[in-house]
């Protein structure tokens, strides 16, 4: 009795462990195109020479990319060198039965990401990655990414609507353009709040929008309070405290932080404030009846002036 129950336990055990382990398996498995690179071997990486016998053009001009000296560096292991390290292994190409290759023009944005991020996990993980608007609305990295350089005729960089008319930066970090003209091209409307009278200087070309915004996120894909809030004291740091006597919207105690009371991009108002009236303190101090504002704010009549924070006075009349 005792023993068949024994028998029973281990009987169940290593079905669980069977289970278990089959779906570990499972997970494990590679998709394309992943899976390409998971069986290759040696043999099958046939180096860059063997692309040029059918496309000499594309390995003549890859020399120009930003990304050849990376690539081409001879120490990276076999699977991550040259055009192999992108397009998968040559011989799976070649094959004529079954030709297979990495062709990020085909693949969804959710393939062209696991093969980017085979190299790039420095930069984020994929599941930071998956985490973000971008990768949530299937934009691809190629979608701001240029791998290989282009005709001038061929891929002109989309028109830029902000920095038009101050020297066009050359592209950085192999982006198919300046970074408005990339962003720009599908953020119009973040483009015209830009043309308010109050803006920060992105169209004076002093700012870039991944000032603030981190289009590769390294753990937090949101923007919450306390990265928004972190965001503007980098560089706005005495508007940030700490303070002796703090006000909570600012500190982040209440609300969004910074854009509680101000917008990001541009305003109407001076100093980029989402109102100019009383209504900007209005909307939170609703005991503060009108009589209460002596002047048309609450801070240009010359009472509230530390709005931000006071080391000084617990009701911010002086900073
Ligand atoms: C024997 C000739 C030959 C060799 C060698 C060769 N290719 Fe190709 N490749 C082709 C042909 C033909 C096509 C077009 C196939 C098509 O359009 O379906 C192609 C297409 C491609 C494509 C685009 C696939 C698509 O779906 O649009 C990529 C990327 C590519 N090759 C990369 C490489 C790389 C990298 C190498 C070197 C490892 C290489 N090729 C070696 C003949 C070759
Ligand atoms: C860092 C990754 C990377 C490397 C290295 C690379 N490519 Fe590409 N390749 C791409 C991407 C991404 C595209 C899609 C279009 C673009 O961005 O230019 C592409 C497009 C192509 C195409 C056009 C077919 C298509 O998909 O439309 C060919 C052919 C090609 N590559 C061949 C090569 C060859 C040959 C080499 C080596 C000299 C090479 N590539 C190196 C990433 C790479
Ligand atoms: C086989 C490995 C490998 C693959 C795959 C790869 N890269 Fe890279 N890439 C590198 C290395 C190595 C560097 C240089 C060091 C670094 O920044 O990590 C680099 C640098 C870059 C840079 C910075 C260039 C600069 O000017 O500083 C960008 C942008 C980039 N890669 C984008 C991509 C995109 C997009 C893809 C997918 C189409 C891709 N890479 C695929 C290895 C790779
Ligand atoms: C929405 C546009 C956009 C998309 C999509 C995008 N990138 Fe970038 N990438 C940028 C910008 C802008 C920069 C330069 C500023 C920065 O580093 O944040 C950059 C920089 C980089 C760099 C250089 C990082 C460094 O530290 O120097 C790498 C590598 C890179 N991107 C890889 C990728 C990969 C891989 C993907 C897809 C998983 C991707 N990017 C998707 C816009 C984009
Ligand atoms: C290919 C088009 C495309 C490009 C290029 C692009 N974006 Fe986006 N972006 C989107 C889409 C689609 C979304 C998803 C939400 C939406 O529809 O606004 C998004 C979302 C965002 C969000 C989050 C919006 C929210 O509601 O919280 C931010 C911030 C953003 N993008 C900034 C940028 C920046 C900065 C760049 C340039 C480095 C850029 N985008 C380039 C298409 C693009
Ligand atoms: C000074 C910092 C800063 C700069 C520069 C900046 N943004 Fe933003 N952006 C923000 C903040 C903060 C938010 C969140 C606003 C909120 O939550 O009310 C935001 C929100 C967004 C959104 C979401 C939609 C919206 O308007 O709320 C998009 C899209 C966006 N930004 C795109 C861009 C693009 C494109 C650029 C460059 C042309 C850029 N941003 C430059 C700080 C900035
Ligand atoms: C990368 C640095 C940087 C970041 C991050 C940044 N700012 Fe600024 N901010 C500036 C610069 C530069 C100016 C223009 C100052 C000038 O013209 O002398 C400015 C101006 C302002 C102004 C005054 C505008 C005017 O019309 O006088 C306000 C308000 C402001 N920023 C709020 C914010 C808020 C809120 C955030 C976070 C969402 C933020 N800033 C993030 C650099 C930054
Ligand atoms: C409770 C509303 C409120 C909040 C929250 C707030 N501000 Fe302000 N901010 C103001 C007002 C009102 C002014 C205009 C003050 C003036 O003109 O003297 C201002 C002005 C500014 C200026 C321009 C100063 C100048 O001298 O031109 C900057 C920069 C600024 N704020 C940054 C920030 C930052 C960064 C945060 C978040 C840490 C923040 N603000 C949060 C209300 C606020
Ligand atoms: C997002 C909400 C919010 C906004 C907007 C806001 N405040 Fe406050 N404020 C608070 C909170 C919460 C406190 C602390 C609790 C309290 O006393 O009401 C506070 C405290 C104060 C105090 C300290 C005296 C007291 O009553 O404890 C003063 C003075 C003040 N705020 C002035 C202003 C002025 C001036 C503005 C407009 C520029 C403003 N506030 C905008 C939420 C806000």
């Amino acid at each position: 009795m005792r023993l068949g129950t024994l028998f029973l336990g281990v009987g169940l055990a290593s079905l669980f462990v069977g289970a278990l382990g089959g779906e570990k398996a499972a997970q494990k498995e590679p998709q394309f195109p992943l899976s390409l690179f998971a069986k290759a071997t040696e043999e099958s990486y046939l180096g860059d020479d063997a692309c040029s016998s059918c496309h000499e053009d594309v390995v003549a001009k890859f020399k120009l990319s930003a990304h050849a000296p990376h690539s081409n560096n001879p120490k990276l292991p076999v699977g991550k060198r040259g055009c192999e390290g992108c397009h998968g292994p040559g011989q799976f190409h070649v094959d004529e039965n079954n030709p297979q290759v990495v062709s990020y023009t085909k693949m969804d944005a959710k393939q062209v990401a696991a093969a980017c991020l085979r190299c790039h996990g420095d930069t984020m993980k994929l599941s930071h990655w998956n985490r973000t608007d971008h990768a949530q609305a299937s934009v691809a990295c190629t979608s701001c990414h240029q791998i290989h350089p282009k005709e001038a005729d061929e891929g002109k960089p989309p028109a830029d609507a902000l920095v038009a008319f101050h020297a066009q930066p050359t592209p950085k970090k192999l982006l198919k353009g300046s970074e408005t003209q990339v962003c720009g091209a599908c953020h119009k409307k973040t483009v015209t709040q830009f043309k308010q009278n109050s803006h920060h200087p992105v169209p004076e070309g002093r700012m870039v929008c991944s000032d603030c915004h981190d289009v590769h996120p390294a753990k937090n894909a949101r923007k919450d309070v306390d990265a928004v809030k972190g965001k503007c004291a980098s560089c706005h740091a005495d508007k940030a405290g700490p303070f002796v006597y703090e006000h909570d919207p600012v500190a982040g105690w209440t609300g969004d932080g910074c854009v509680e009371c101000h917008k990001p991009h541009g305003s109407q108002n001076p100093k980029l404030l989402t109102s100019f009236s009383r209504g900007a303190c209005a909307q939170c101090h609703t005991d503060k009846l009108s009589r209460h504002y002596p002047g048309r704010s609450c801070w240009s009549s010359g009472c509230h002036v530390a709005v931000h924070g006071s080391n000084t006075d617990p009701r911010f009349l002086r900073r």
